[in-house]
């Protein structure tokens, strides 16, 4: 028994006999086992901790190990795919407008750090190739189609990019497309089948039916919703039907232990290192 415990302290894995830790494991490696069953989706990059949505923020999320890094996807009047959250691009760069106004060579003059902070001025808004060819291999990318009912033809440019890198594999790369416009996910799963792709929800999902959950499984392998609504029972029933669940987003400390007691598989958060700490085992 002492020899089989032995093994799983080298393996980082903690078993309690009664009340009594049954033998020093380090509390910490605990925690790095549990670290490893969580997936840690950095929200538009690490964007917490750089400007969202840059390529800053997308690198330190790799840099912070994070399993996925999470980009939000639109399309410029000349129909070139580019990164921002809001369909203007008032907030997060010195310009003003409609993304879907403005063309690319417009928007890439830019500068979409400087709002942040002084250090990251001149970081420009990034477009979708630079992304792939700069990240495919070094982390998985949660590709949010953002407001997709306004940029006809956006699902076939994303599926088009994804081919031809040979991207659209299930085994070459870790690769998810997800919105909150669902028709568009329906129609984004008949370009690329072999894709996962995902449903975000909104609070106003919070009575989801179990007939809304087993139709969203029969095109989507994730059911994203917001965090508030998050409970045991809807993850149950996410998993029941055979999706699974990323909460959305986790901002603080005490939100992603939340979100690790409710069992979810993925925690999008804007701070990666929230996701590798868990307070209960390490008490
Ligand atoms: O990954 C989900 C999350 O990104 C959705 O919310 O508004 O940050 O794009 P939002
Ligand atoms: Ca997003």
């Amino acid at each position: 028994m002492k020899r089989f415990l032995s093994i799983l302290a080298l393996m980082g894995i903690g078993i309690t006999l009664s009340s009594q830790p049954a033998f020093a494991t380090p509390v910490n490696e605990i925690s790095k086992q549990q670290q490893q069953q969580m997936i840690n989706v950095a929200h538009r990059g690490a964007s917490g901790h750089a400007p969202e949505n840059t390529m800053a923020a997308f690198q330190k999320g790799v840099d912070m190990k994070a399993d996925y890094i999470e980009i939000d996807v639109q399309m410029t009047k000349d129909g070139e795919l580019v990164l921002i959250h809001d369909t203007t691009v008032d907030r997060t760069t010195d310009g003003i407008g409609y993304v879907g106004d403005l063309t690319f060579e417009a928007i890439r003059q830019l500068d979409a750090g400087s709002w942040f902070h002084e250090e990251y001025a001149g970081e420009k808004v990034p477009t979708f190739d630079e992304v792939l060819d700069s990240f495919r291999g070094k982390t998985g990318i949660l590709i949010e189609l953002k407001a997709p009912e306004l940029y006809p033809g956006i699902e076939e440019k994303v599926a088009v990019a994804l081919i031809e890198r040979n991207m659209h594999k299930p085994n070459n790369n870790k690769i998810i497309i997800q919105s909150f416009n669902h028709e568009s996910m329906k129609k984004s799963k008949e370009l690329l089948p072999e894709v996962p792709h995902g449903v975000l929800a909104g609070p106003s999902w919070a009575n989801v039916t179990d007939e809304q959950l087993a139709e969203f499984a029969s095109y989507a392998d994730y059911f994203n919703p917001n965090m508030n609504i998050v409970t045991p029972e809807l993850v149950d029933r996410v998993h029941e039907v055979g999706m699974m669940i990323f909460p959305y987003t986790s901002r603080s400390q005490e939100q992603a232990n939340h979100l690790f007691d409710l069992n979810v598989d993925g925690i999008v958060s804007d701070f990666p290192e929230h996701v590798y700490y868990h307070p209960v085992h390490n008490q």
